[in-house]
C-alpha cells in the first residue's frame, strides 16, 4: 500500500526517526537486525500506541530490548519523540501489522509479548478481525523463548477475554494459563502491573480489566 505524505504529514516525519520506526522492507538486514541479535531478553508490545507502556517498562529494565508494533504513523512519530527526549535506546518501533510477527522473528526467538487492550472488535461479524486467534497463536507459539517466555493479555473486554481463555484451552498441549484475573487492579498482580497509555485513561471509570499470563508447555522431546 502506498500512502501519500500529504494526506498524513505523520509518513514523512517518520523518515527523521529511521533509526527508532522500522518498516518492512527497507529495513531489512540492517541495523535492527543487530539490535535482535543482542543475548538480551526480547519483549514485545503489540499495538503499543504511542509507547507509553515500554517506555515505563524500558526505564524499569535497563537491559533488556524492546520493540513495540504499531500501525498508526502519527502514534509512531509521538512514540519516537518521547524515546529520544528519554534517551532509550533499547526501544525500536516497527510500522508494521502484529499479525505479522513471525516475519520479523524468524531467527530469533521472543521472551515476553504483551497484548494490551487490543481493538476488540465487538460485533460478530468483526471477530474475524481480532489479533487473538488461533492462526496468530501458531506464529507465538513458534517466536515464543519455551524456557521462561510468556504471552501476557489485558483487556476491558469480557467477552473477548472470555474467547480468548477458550482458545487457550482448546490448545493446552501448546499453553498454559498461569495467572489470570478478571479484575487485575484489585488483584494479587496489580503490584506488577505497569499502567498503557488506555488503562490510564479509563482507571478512574472504575471498569475490571481482564488479565491473564500464558507459557509455552515445555515439550517433551
Ligand atoms: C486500543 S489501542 C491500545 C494501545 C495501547 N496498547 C494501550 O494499551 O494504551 C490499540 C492499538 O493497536 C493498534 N493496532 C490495531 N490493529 C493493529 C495491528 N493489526 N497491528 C499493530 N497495531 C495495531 C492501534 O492503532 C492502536 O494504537
Amino acid at each position: 500500500m502506498t500512502f501519500n505524505p500529504r494526506l498524513n504529514p505523520y509518513v514523512s516525519k517518520l523518515e527523521e526517526y529511521r533509526d527508532i520506526i522500522k518498516t518492512l522492507p527497507i529495513d531489512s538486514n540492517t541495523d535492527f537486525y543487530d539490535f535482535i541479535r543482542l543475548p538480551n531478553r526480547l519483549i514485545l508490545d503489540l499495538g503499543c500506541g504511542a509507547g507509553n507502556f515500554l517506555r515505563d517498562y524500558a526505564s524499569i529494565v535497563k537491559q533488556a530490548n524492546f520493540i513495540g508494533f504499531e500501525l498508526r504513523y502519527k502514534r509512531l512519530v509521538k512514540g519516537a519523540v518521547k524515546l529520544k527526549k528519554r534517551n532509550l535506546i533499547n526501544v525500536k518501533l516497527i510500522q508494521a501489522r502484529a499479525e505479522d510477527i513471525d516475519l520479523w522473528f524468524a531467527n530469533r526467538k521472543v521472551d515476553e509479548i504483551y497484548i494490551n487492550f487490543p481493538d476488540p472488535w465487538p460485533k460478530k461479524r468483526h471477530h474475524k478481525h481480532r489479533l487473538m486467534s488461533a492462526v496468530f497463536l501458531n506464529k507465538v507459539r513458534k517466536i515464543l523463548n519455551e524456557e521462561n517466555g510468556f504471552l501476557v493479555f489485558k483487556t476491558d473486554h469480557k467477552e473477548y477475554f472470555e474467547s480468548v481463555v477458550a482458545l487457550l484451552q482448546q490448545q493446552m498441549d501448546d499453553f498454559e494459563i498461569v495467572e489470570m484475573s478478571d479484575d487485575l487492579h484489585k488483584s494479587e498482580f496489580k503490584d506488577k502491573n505497569i499502567f498503557t497509555e488506555f488503562e490510564s485513561l479509563f482507571k478512574h471509570k472504575g471498569f475490571p480489566v481482564y488479565y491473564l499470563k500464558t507459557k509455552l508447555q515445555l515439550s517433551n522431546d
